[in-house]
């Protein structure tokens, strides 16, 4: 039987990476974007190394793409069209937050990156894979949202709003694909420990502390439930998933020991 095939953007970290081995150790082949060449080359090693002796059908390939750079979007969607007609799974996983000043003290340059990857290279990329999903009349698309796409938090306001945009995206791209049969769910994790606080705070100190005294998800837990929702049947859609860790209730509510 030949393998599923699946995107995963932001696949150089975090639970992007996760998502990559757990994917592949359930036989997808993959399409591995992100921008960091050198990770995605050891991505696709790991994966050889580990999975694809188990069988001959599965495929990885790494894409070296900016997401907020349409052309280089539009050029992946020409470049890669006899794979991405196969491919059944798009995880719109690549994101980011920068920074954590008040609204009026913010970078605009860090509003400007957040809503291009977070928004603009989700909607771009989506669009451009949605017309083979719909001509085979199968796909799934899963989008990384976030519990801040639910919850304003201080020092969030321009993330938060990228992340309601993923919500709302979620909720439009179902209604408007209704009766095509493809699924769209919307993940929405709480702290996970990534790369994510290192590249909002640009300290690894600052990064540390984020998740000091308390467990965090791990990408893992994250990569596990994406598989989850992919392996329902297809009459099932989980639409959206609130995912906190235990030591969490709220986004402004965790439990730290000493
Ligand atoms: N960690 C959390 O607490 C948390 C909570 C809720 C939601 N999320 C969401 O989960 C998703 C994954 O984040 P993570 O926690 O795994 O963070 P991460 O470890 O920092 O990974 C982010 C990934 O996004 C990729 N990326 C960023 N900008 C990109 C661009 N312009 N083009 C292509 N790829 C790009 C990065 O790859 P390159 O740098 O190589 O491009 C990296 O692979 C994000 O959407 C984030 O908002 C995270």
């Amino acid at each position: 039987m030949q393998a599923k095939w699946a995107i995963i953007t932001g696949a150089t970290a975090g639970i992007g990476w996760a998502t990559a081995e757990e994917l592949a150790h359930a036989g997808y082949s993959l399409i591995l974007i992100g921008r960091r060449a050198d990770r995605l080359k050891e991505l696709r090693d790991t994966l050889i190394r580990k999975v694809a002796h188990q069988t001959r059908e599965q495929e990885f390939k790494s894409i070296a793409i900016d997401i907020t750079k349409k052309s280089e979007l539009d050029d992946f969607i020409q470049s890669e069209g006899p794979t991405i007609n196969k491919v059944s799974v798009l995880v719109n996983n690549a994101g980011l937050a920068k920074g954590t000043d008040k609204f009026q003290d913010a970078k605009v340059s860090d509003w400007d990156q957040m809503l291009d990857t977070n928004v603009k290279g989700l909607i771009f990329l989506t669009r451009g894979v949605l017309p083979y999903m719909i001509k085979r009349k199968a796909g799934h698309i899963v989008n990384i949202g976030s519990v801040a796409g639910r919850w304003v938090y201080p020092g969030g306001a321009v993330y938060c709003a990228s992340k309601f945009a993923v919500r709302a995206l979620s909720e439009g791209m179902r209604m408007d694909l209704a009766g095509t049969g493809i699924r769209v769910t919307n993940i929405e994790p709480g702290m996970v420990n990534t790369e994510f606080s290192l590249v909002r705070f640009g300290d690894s100190e600052k990064a540390s502390q984020v998740y000091s005294g308390m467990t965090p998800l791990g990408a893992k837990d994250i990569a596990e439930t994406i598989l989850w929702c992919l392996q329902r049947p297809q009459h099932v859609n989980i639409q959206e998933l609130v995912i906190y860790p235990t030591d969490q209730a709220a986004i402004g509510q965790v439990v730290r020991r000493p």
